[in-house]
Formats: C-alpha cells, sequence, structure tokens
C-alpha cells in the first residue's frame, strides 16, 4: 500500500443565512455591486454557540462515515484554520476531544486560504514517512469574526463553515502530488494584524486588505501552481476533470480558469452560496461535487489556492 487515496469527504455550514439583501440593511452596499463584483449571493454565518470547532467536527464526522472509518483509525489530524477557538491549546486537539480520539497526532496549520491544501500536502509527507494509515484533514473557518462589519470593501466577501477528507494509504494510485510555495514579502498585503498583548488585541483585530493587488496575484499563482501540478504529473489541462480552485470569488476563479486554458464549465463553484470561507472552501466545495455526483471515482481533481502571507500551492487528485 505505498499510495494514498481520497476516501472520504464532508462538510459542515451553520445554519444562518445572509444575503446580500440583509447586509444593505447595515452596511453601505448593495446586492447588485456584490454579485457584480463577488459572484456572491450569500454566506452563512455561525451562531454565537458555534465555534470552528464544532463545525470542523460535523465536517469531520462527516468525512469518517463516507470513508467508513471510526475516529480510532485516524493516526493524523490536522486542522486548518485562521480562526482557532483559543490561542491554545490547538483546534485540532478539542476537535480530538469531541470526536472522542485519544490518540495519534493533532496539530492545527495556519497558511489562510491555503491551509487545506498545505494540510492535504503536509498529510501527504507524514503518510508517505511511514506509520500513518489514516489522516483526516480539515479546513475550517469562523472567519466572519475577523470581519469589521463597518468595512464595505471586505466584510461583504466571506462566510463561515468547513470541510474535511480522509486520506488512506491504498494500493492505487489517488492523491498524485502536491506542491506548496510562501513569500512572506506580502504579509501587509492581507492580513489582520492583531495579537494578543497585555490583555487586548493590538493593532488590530480586523481584515486588512489591498483587493486589487490579491486579485492580480491570486490569479497569477493559482495558474503557475495548475500548471506545476499538471506537469509534475505529464498531464495537461484537458486531463482535468473537475478543477476546484480556493472559492475567493467569481472573478478570480473566471480569471484563472481562462488563464489556465480549462472551460469553465469544468470549474466547481461555490462562493456564491458561501462566500470566502478560507481554508474551509476547497473542501467544501469538494464535498458540495462529490455528494450532488459531479464528482466520481476515477475522475481526475485539480486543487489550487492561494492566501495570506502569501502562500499558495496546488495538489492533483484521482478521486
Ligand atoms: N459595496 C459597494 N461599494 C463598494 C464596496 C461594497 N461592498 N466595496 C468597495 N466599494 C466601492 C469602493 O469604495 C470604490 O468606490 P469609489 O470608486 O467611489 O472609491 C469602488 O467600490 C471600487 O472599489 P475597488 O476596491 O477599486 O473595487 P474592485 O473592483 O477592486 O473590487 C474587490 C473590490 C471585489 C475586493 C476586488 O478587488 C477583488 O475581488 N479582490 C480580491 C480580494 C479577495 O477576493 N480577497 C479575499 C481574500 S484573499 C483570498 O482569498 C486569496
Amino acid at each position: 500500500m505505498n499510495h494514498i487515496r481520497l476516501s472520504g469527504t464532508g462538510s459542515a455550514l451553520p445554519a444562518r443565512i445572509v444575503s446580500n439583501q440583509e447586509l444593505e440593511t447595515f452596511v453601505d452596499t448593495s446586492d447588485t455591486w456584490i454579485r457584480e463584483r463577488t459572484g456572491i449571493l450569500q454566506r452563512h454565518i455561525a451562531a454565537e454557540d458555534e465555534t470552528t470547532s464544532s463545525l470542523a467536527t460535523r465536517a469531520g464526522q462527516a468525512a469518517l462515515i463516507a470513508a467508513g472509518l471510526t475516529p480510532a483509525d485516524i493516526d493524523l489530524l490536522i486542522v486548518a484554520t485562521t480562526t482557532p477557538d483559543m490561542v491554545f491549546p490547538s483546534t485540532a486537539c478539542i476537535v480530538q476531544q469531541a470526536l472522542g480520539m485519544t490518540g495519534g497526532i493533532a496539530f492545527d496549520l495556519q497558511a489562510v486560504c491555503t491551509g487545506f491544501v498545505y494540510g492535504v500536502a503536509t498529510a501527504e509527507r507524514f503518510m508517505r514517512a511511514g506509520g500513518i494509515r489514516h489522516a483526516l484533514v480539515i479546513g475550517a473557518e469562523t472567519f466572519t469574526r475577523l470581519l469589521d462589519w463597518k468595512d464595505r470593501s471586505t466584510c461583504v466577501l466571506f462566510g463561515d463553515g468547513a470541510g474535511a477528507v480522509v486520506l488512506s494509504m491504498a494500493d492505487q494510485p489517488g492523491l498524485l502530488s502536491s506542491h506548496l510555495h510562501a513569500d512572506g514579502n506580502h504579509v501587509g498585503t492581507l492580513c489582520v494584524p492583531g495579537a494578543v498583548r497585555g490583555g487586548s488585541i493590538t493593532p488590530a483585530p480586523f481584515v486588512h486588505m489591498d483587493g486589487q493587488s490579491v486579485f492580480k496575484f491570486a490569479v497569477r499563482v493559482m495558474d503557475e501552481a495548475s500548471r506545476e501540478a499538471l506537469a509534475h504529473n505529464q498531464l495537461t489541462v484537458a486531463d482535468v476533470d473537475w478543477f476546484i480552485p480556493h472559492q475567493a470569488n467569481t472573478r478570480i476563479l473566471g480569471s484563472t480558469a481562462r488563464k489556465l486554458g480549462i472551460d469553465e464549465q469544468k470549474v466547481v463553484v461555490t462562493v456564491d452560496r458561501h462566500g470566502n470561507t478560507s481554508a474551509a472552501s476547497i473542501p467544501l466545495a469538494l464535498d458540495v461535487a462529490v455528494r450532488d455526483g459531479r464528482v466520481r471515482r476515477g475522475a481526475l481533481l485539480l486543487l489550487a489556492a492561494v492566501g495570506g502571507g502569501f502562500t499558495w500551492g496546488s495538489a492533483l487528485i484521482r478521486y
């Protein structure tokens, strides 16, 4: 069993849906502006008693059921998140407790919107090194808690949710390769510049973003990382059945698809209903496409993401 396959997917969304029309009632924005510039129609927002770990746990449970496994089967648990429940312990350990796991390896991973791809790549490297039969990789966020609801340039973009996959050692190839990058020269372009210091968060606990720089960078590097994954496996864009990029907004998705030369019909889009859920966006989109029957066994999936840092990367998976 030298290979790694994707043996189950799952996801979880808060029940509360906030439409663009509802945002119009308390932010100086319009449904038309949000639709035209981002393609977002609505987003899910966590209830007071919901946490990143509670969403992650629900997504993880669904992925375990889909894989036909129990929490005791999991040797490695990675939670990719920018919005952990607390400073420490890790959200992964909180999820472990909620799932009833008492062993294995568990840690959080911070690569913002690239977190899930970083998580899959990290699990892959652990698994190829030996000793891990099944890994649970979760991307989970309560990202809306980082938003300044008076800042219309950012607060309309994001949503909350979680998605998860189980990776299992297998006889047949599944996860073909993963490719990671980072360039810390862009730290200030997209950040929440806050740290806990002396009992308060300074200098600011809200998302700060240079939207146009993010847009250009995102399209360039998601294209590059996608090409890197295909070239590494001697495959072409024509071989891809489903492109599942980070769901930032539909204009970024469309521009990336055109640059890459992939048919837009092959792009899985959930940002219209979920908003940008950061590390949760790719596994949420993947789970939606698996459960609605688009993604079938044998399909070639190309994942690509970009996030604050900047971080970016890709993964190629034979489902
Ligand atoms: N509602 C109404 N008007 C708005 C809103 C809003 N929510 N937000 C900004 N505006 C106004 C601005 O004030 C500005 O008005 P002005 O011309 O009178 O000054 C006008 O709209 C244009 O603003 P721009 O910032 O130039 O708009 P732009 O066309 O760049 O679109 C957007 C902004 C949608 C954020 C775009 O830059 C973008 O998609 N960037 C990518 C950012 C992104 O997706 N970030 C997510 C996190 S990063 C990641 O996931 C990798």
